[in-house]
């Protein structure tokens, strides 16, 4: 039937030289007997059965994907999203564009046809390019936020090394004063309290001021290779007690031979003090029924990982971005000071490692650690 209504055509329509000639693929339709006559370009591009093929085709539906089907040519303007197969089986994506052709009475209509597979080739292309360089844009904030982070511990790094300097000096005074006031007679009771309580109090403030020391990086203490594991180890054991005492469960699952670090063995020691206190004061406020925190630590592509995971409390948005803030707190006065995680933040920062966070209140806390690997050092080494 199709192949009688192109001899037909073929017969009664001709092209004329300029399109013949024309290097885009196109036909002439007309609607009164639904005769197609294509250019030799059509034919170079879809092939000679593709009429043929057009006027069999299923009319064009709502679907994604419409075959190039008569009834689009007769509505003038530009139809998109067609699809027309070549002789080869190829499905080659256009767009037609449908005008008017003389002024005969037979209605003759000229579709033009524009293969749209390059400019969906460069869509696909755009819209690939547009997601990486979205993921660039993320991967450059959050290394904006680090080296913010960097420099504002660093500057106030400066400012408490000169504070805690300045400070020791007269605590010392008054720890030593106070202590000699108990031996002064006639001392009353209460009067021998409050020497207590100045020396106490005396005690919590000298604490301070070394941990503002340690996160000024006055410690002077030396980098070297260090083992991740064993600093765990310690930190765990010198935990463990008041895990025990507080009912949390502690599980440590490190990876055997796990390779080394270059870092402070002591001060690596105390992020993880830091990091299982925090964990464990998060169960306590949480009245998780399961207590648990967990040490996981493996050799990964990116170096050593290290994860301290809870199932605490966890934080909302705002905490979260705020907790390597030197000060920042949210215990009550007296028992937390706001400079553990700062301070774990500044002796990662000194050993090239990392530190991120994830969480979300009653879903509970990740700590995820990556450490550059000591290459200086051959393996079963231990710090
Ligand atoms: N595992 C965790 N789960 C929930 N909140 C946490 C966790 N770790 C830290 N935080 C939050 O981060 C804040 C800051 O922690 P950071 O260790 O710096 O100070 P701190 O524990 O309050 O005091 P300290 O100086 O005694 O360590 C905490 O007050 C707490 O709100
Ligand atoms: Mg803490």
């Amino acid at each position: 039937m199709a192949i009688k209504r192109l001899k037909r055509l073929a017969e009664s329509l001709v092209l004329p030289e300029g399109l013949e000639a024309l290097p885009v693929p196109l036909l002439l339709y007309r609607k009164s007997d639904g005769s197609l006559l294509p250019n030799p370009e059509f034919i170079a591009v879809f092939g000679a059965n593709a009429p043929a093929r057009i006027l069999s085709a299923r009319p064009l539906g709502l679907a994604q994907e419409r075959p190039v089907h008569p009834s689009a040519f007769e509505t003038p303007g530009r139809q998109e999203g067609c699809v027309l197969e070549n002789d080869r089986g190829e499905r080659i994506s256009v767009d037609l564009r449908v005008t008017p052709y003389g002024k005969t009475s037979e209605e003759t209509w000229l579709v033009m046809f524009e293969d749209t597979g390059p400019r969906v080739d460069l869509q696909n292309q755009l819209v690939k390019q547009h997601l990486e360089l979205q993921k660039s844009y993320e991967q450059l904030r959050s290394l904006q936020q680090a080296l913010i982070q960097s420099a504002k511990l660093a500057s106030l790094g400066e400012l408490a090394s000169g504070v805690a300097h300045e400070l020791n000096q007269p605590l010392q005074a008054i720890m030593g004063f106070s202590q000699e006031l108990k031996f002064i007679e006639k001392l009353s009771p209460v009067g021998s309290e409050y020497a207590d309580d100045i020396v106490s109090a005396s005690k919590k403030m000298a604490e301070i001021i070394k941990s503002l020391r340690t996160f000024a990086r006055d410690s002077g203490q030396e980098l070297q290779a260090t083992s991740v594991g064993h600093a765990i180890e310690e930190s765990s054991r010198l935990l463990r007690h008041t895990f025990l005492q507080a009912g949390v469960t502690l599980e440590l699952n490190v990876e055997s031979d796990l390779p080394l670090t270059h870092a402070n063995p002591i001060q690596l020691e105390q992020v993880f003090v830091n990091l299982l206190s925090n964990a464990k004061d998060a169960l306590e406020t949480s009245g998780n029924p399961s207590p648990k925190v967990s040490i996981v630590a493996s050799t990964t592509s990116e170096g050593i990982r290290v994860q301290v995971i809870d199932n605490g409390c966890g934080m909302p948005p705002e905490v979260r971005d705020r907790i390597f803030d030197p000060f920042f707190t949210t215990k009550p006065v007296g028992k937390g000071t706001g400079l553990g995680l700062s301070i774990t933040h500044g002796i990662l920062s000194r050993a090239g490692a990392r530190i991120s966070v994830e969480s979300a209140p009653g879903a509970g806390t990740r700590f995820t650690l990556l450490f550059p690997i000591d290459r200086s050092q051959t393996e079963g080494e231990t710090a």
